[in-house]
């Protein structure tokens, strides 16, 4: 079977991407951020992931509002990225690891999990900033993927019970995988942040704080909240910890924090950065 090896959890702001091309890690403003991810690549170097199942958001570059999927299943060879409009250097296109694909969408669809399979998915700066942030250097992703996009986008939205358990069955369907790999799980997205109308900037210190505190060891803690009632403590964005969430499911019931970094501001969100390893990395890593 699969080894589902760990979680890395962290925002996506799209400025994070521009300052990694023009090499900003150590300006005043991106170091206490970029700072977040030294332990979480000494962790990778040991933990060496074959493939990342990614919990993320698309922002309107394969998806806009007018057909809005609430799950969709990556299930391709590989996955283009393009610039949506952030003025990001456009990334090589990443790899699929197509067979795991269709045995995710196989194990959610026998489970009642209506999803939507894309057998072509353009990839948005809410997957490719968290795996450039992971793997520093052009185009050196040393992993193929599975991208999973939640709906955090227009509402209805997805409640959060719904996306732990997506993300539950994700981790069914990897432990019935007959394949050896090392498995990354990725959440991508938040913390608190709201872009745009009254409550432009808003940012909750004591939500994340809640919800940092709460992922690894209580995850039922954050779905107690509805999708509604996240919007209000999060931030009309904040709601991408859906991402987180359901990442947390993937990753089984056991986990062990091995960092975190919290920092404000990152552009208009409280940017997090959490590391959570399984009993697998444990155990195989050694
Ligand atoms: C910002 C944050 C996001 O999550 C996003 O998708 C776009 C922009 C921001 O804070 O600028
Ligand atoms: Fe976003």
């Amino acid at each position: 079977m699969a080894h589902i090896v760990g979680g890395i959890f962290t925002s996506h702001v799209p400025a994070i991407g521009g300052a990694i091309a023009r090499g900003l890690q150590e300006d005043p403003y991106w170091k206490p951020f970029f700072d977040g991810f030294h332990p979480i690549h000494r962790w990778l170097a040991a933990a060496r992931p074959d493939v990342a199942v990614l919990f993320y958001n698309d922002h309107g570059l394969n998806f806009f509002l007018d057909t809005m999927p609430t799950f969709a299943v990556g299930a391709a060879a590989e996955y283009h990225n393009a610039d949506e409009g952030w003025g990001l250097p456009v990334m090589k296109p990443f790899p699929g690891a197509e067979a795991l694909s269709w045995h995710i969408i196989e194990h959610l669809v026998a489970s009642e999990f209506d999803i939507t399979t894309c057998q072509k998915m353009a990839v948005d700066h809410a997957l490719t900033v968290p795996l450039a942030l992971s793997w520093p250097g052009a185009d050196n992703r040393p992993v193929r993927i599975v991208p999973i996009a939640l709906n955090t986008v227009q509402h209805p939205l997805p409640s959060p019970s719904r996306c732990l358990a997506l993300g539950r069955a994700v981790h069914d369907a990897l432990a019935s995988w007959p394949g050896a790999e090392r498995i990354v799980i990725f959440g991508t997205g938040g913390l608190s942040h709201q872009l745009d109308g009254e409550r432009a900037g808003f940012i909750n210190k004591d939500y994340d704080r809640f919800c940092l505190d709460h992922l690894g060891p209580e995850p039922e803690a954050l779905v107690a909240h509805s999708a509604v009632d996240i919007v209000e403590l999060a931030g009309s964005q904040g709601i991408e910890i859906l991402n987180w969430i359901a990442a947390r499911g993937a990753l089984g019931p056991d986990v062990r924090e091995v960092s975190r970094n919290y920092h404000i501001p990152i552009s208009n969100t409280a940017a997090a950065t959490m590391l959570l390893e399984t009993p697998a990395t444990l155990s195989k890593a050694a």
